[in-house]
């Protein structure tokens, strides 16, 4: 783990290159073990983000128009609870967009994205700078899900994480308490945490969602093969899969699969795999919270409820929680 601080204006940049991640180690297990299942985080090569992306634009996906409209409407009443001047956190930033509807209101002391892709931070964080000259950014790359460390260059004084796009609903439940106690442990005595989640609601809203009408999703649901093809020695064949998705009610949760359209023997790195017709690789989940579900977690997780705004039809929930 080395950290190198690049001053660069009013940016600095923190490199805990997070150990390499092995997508064949990854994919080895997770086809050896039933049911057979790769994590979601091995979407994201430069592929996968722009396809997500793409799906953000999609009409049937909601969360991002949704949240963003909710955020600009109540950022002057969010910095009314929060004061200004806080050390304002997001981990996993990405190209940090939705903070930019709260930068005016809320007046942080500093920001620090966080973001496992220098390249993408780094551009990021420079755009940024460049927007906001009056806001020193320590951006800092960090595979945040293991430790969220802020850089020595912050300011004391009180901090505020902000977490949009219910990628907590990409958790497990557990994991999900697992980052708010991290969370919470960063932000210590007197911190906030402004959260953005995904309500549940009609399946039928929640499958459209998964299943744009454009096909986008399948793509970047499929994408995940078509990475295995550039990075692994393997002849998986994306074409023989169909992307499904549905919300699963019992779980509360959007279940994303690749599904086999044929009994086919797969090989990646001189494992062989046999998959029988109709048999699924899980690639993704995505949890619903109800509102008072949510709060709860949180709860045990040491935080205090100080308010929620939920958007038109209740179909987004942004929280506001408070350290002890
Ligand atoms: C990033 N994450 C919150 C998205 C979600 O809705 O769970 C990822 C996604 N998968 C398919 N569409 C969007």
């Amino acid at each position: 783990m080395n950290d190198i601080a690049i001053p660069m204006g009013t940016v600095t940049f923190h490199d805990h290159q997070p150990e390499a991640l092995s997508l064949l180690d990854t994919v080895v297990e997770g086809l050896s073990r039933q049911p057979r299942a790769i994590p979601p985080k091995f979407f994201y090569d430069a592929r996968g983000s722009e396809l997500f992306e793409r799906i953000c634009a999609q009409p049937e996906y909601y969360p991002p128009t949704v949240e963003s409209r909710l955020l600009t409407d109540i950022a002057d009443e969010v910095a009314s609870l929060t004061g200004t001047g806080r050390v304002l956190i997001e981990p996993g930033a990405g190209s940090a967009t939705k903070v930019r509807l709260l930068l005016d209101a809320l007046r942080p002391s500093a920001f620090v994205p966080m973001d496992i892709s220098f390249e993408f931070l780094k551009q990021s964080a420079i755009a940024l700078a460049a927007e906001y000259p009056w806001l020193p950014v320590h951006a800092t790359c960090i595979d945040f899900t293991h430790s969220m460390p802020i850089p020595d260059e912050a300011p004391d004084g009180p901090r505020l994480v902000f977490f949009p796009g219910s990628s907590l609903g990409n958790f497990t439940p557990e994991e999900a308490a697992d980052f708010l106690r991290m969370s919470h442990d960063t932000l210590g005595h007197g911190g906030m945490l402004l959260i953005g989640v995904d309500t549940k609601k009609p399946a039928h809203i929640l499958n459209a969602a998964y299943n744009d009408a454009a096909g986008v999703t399948a793509e970047f649901n499929r994408n995940l093969l078509h990475r295995m093809r550039r990075e692994l020695d393997t002849d998986i064949d994306p074409d023989a899969f169909d992307h499904h998705a549905f919300y699963n009610a019992d779980q509360g949760r959007i279940e994303m699969h690749l599904v086999s359209r044929k009994a086919q023997r797969v090989r990646v790195d001189g494992h062989g795999f046999e998959l029988a017709a109709g048999e699924s690789l899980h690639t993704e989940n995505s949890y619903k919270y109800a509102p008072q579900e949510f709060i709860a977690m949180a709860a045990s997780a040491g935080f205090a409820p100080v308010r929620h705004w939920l958007a038109d039809d209740d179909l987004f929930g942004v929280y506001l929680l408070a350290t002890a």
